[in-house]
């Protein structure tokens, strides 16, 4: 990879100075991923990096992967791709409909190919006979899987606190896990992660989370620290499910941008960190903790979002 053309910065830690964390004694502060690059930042780019790395060891040429029409995924990957020198193709879920939305626009003015699948048939992405296919359809392509959740996605999502020691309770938003897992891979002593899904019913992503541990654990992949295991879900903020958001969350939303500066994404941050400002106001977390919240990135997503309907 040429660091000349894609300079990734480390992401700067933000403290919050909120009445809220100060009534709990909390000390609350943000890890901006956000911040990392313009266009492939996040844990997105944390997802990517082993990913980029074994393809272009590789000699690839072409990445193949997956998303919906919305997907931060797709968006860092065609901006990765273009900005590294790998053509991208992108199987989206669902019809092609036009005009395009900014993400997939974006996607298409980086290069990016874009493939349509019906569910149906995106369902089974993961499959040999469906991966076969793709590579009989399109040559011989590196595939990434939607979201970049392989091992190589967890692999890099160990690196994403480079200071672990320095917090009680690691604060992520939870799609796959994959970030989660990552994170968990990283803690010291006496440290939790504590994850947010964005799905309804998101208990299911328990085993999906243990598996993608256990899976690491055998890979023979790079540990940096794993003394504690100590990971849990909180599954009671995801608004309706994924993508649905209402005024209460637009607001909240809002309001923390304006007050402290950070600009959420409402599919994944906004949630978590209105999970967090909650449970402070409920003593969920003990005072003198030392809370870090992981600003996952994915603020592309709000500028194709429609007005939240309650
Ligand atoms: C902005 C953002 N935050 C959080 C997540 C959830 O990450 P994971 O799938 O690793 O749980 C995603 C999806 O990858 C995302 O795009």
């Amino acid at each position: 990879m040429k660091d000349k053309v894609l300079t990734i910065l480390p992401p700067p830690t933000q403290q919050i100075n909120s009445v809220i964390a100060l009534r709990a004694g909390v000390e609350l502060y943000v890890l901006r991923l956000d911040l990392m690059h313009l266009l492939v930042n996040g844990n997105k780019w944390f997802k990517l990096k082993y990913n980029l790395l074994e393809a272009k060891q590789k000699n690839f040429t072409t990445l193949l992967t997956f998303g919906g029409a919305y997907s931060n995924h797709i968006f860092a990957t065609a901006a990765a791709g273009n900005l590294l020198g790998f053509r991208t193709i992108g199987v989206i879920r669902g019809e092609q409909k036009l005009p395009l939305n900014p993400t997939l626009s974006f996607a298409v003015q980086q290069g990016m190919q874009l493939v349509y699948m019906n569910r149906e048939t995106y369902r089974q992405r993961n499959t040999p006979k469906l991966q076969q296919d793709l590579q009989q359809r399109f040559g011989e392509v590196f595939v990434i899987p939607e979201g970049g959740s392989n091992l190589n996605g967890v692999r890099g999502c160990t690196e994403i606190i480079s200071d672990t020691a320095a917090y009680d309770t690691i604060c992520v938003a939870c799609g796959t896990g994959t970030s989660l897992a990552g994170i968990t891979l990283s803690l010291h002593p006496g440290q939790r992660a504590i994850a947010f899904p964005v799905l309804k019913n998101g208990e299911f992503l328990t085993q999906e989370i243990d598996s993608l541990l256990n899976n690491y654990l055998a890979s023979g992949l790079p540990i940096p620290n794993h003394s504690s295991t100590h990971w849990q879900l909180i599954c009671n903020y995801h608004f309706g499910g994924y993508a649905k958001v209402n005024n209460e969350l637009l607001m909240f939303s809002q309001q923390f941008q304006q007050k402290h500066g950070v600009p959420l994404d409402y599919v994944y941050t906004a949630k978590m960190f209105y999970g967090v400002m909650d449970l402070l106001q409920q003593g969920f977390f003990p005072p003198g903790d030392r809370l870090l919240l992981v600003h996952t990135g994915g603020l592309q997503g709000n500028i194709g979002m429609k007005e939240p309907i309650e």
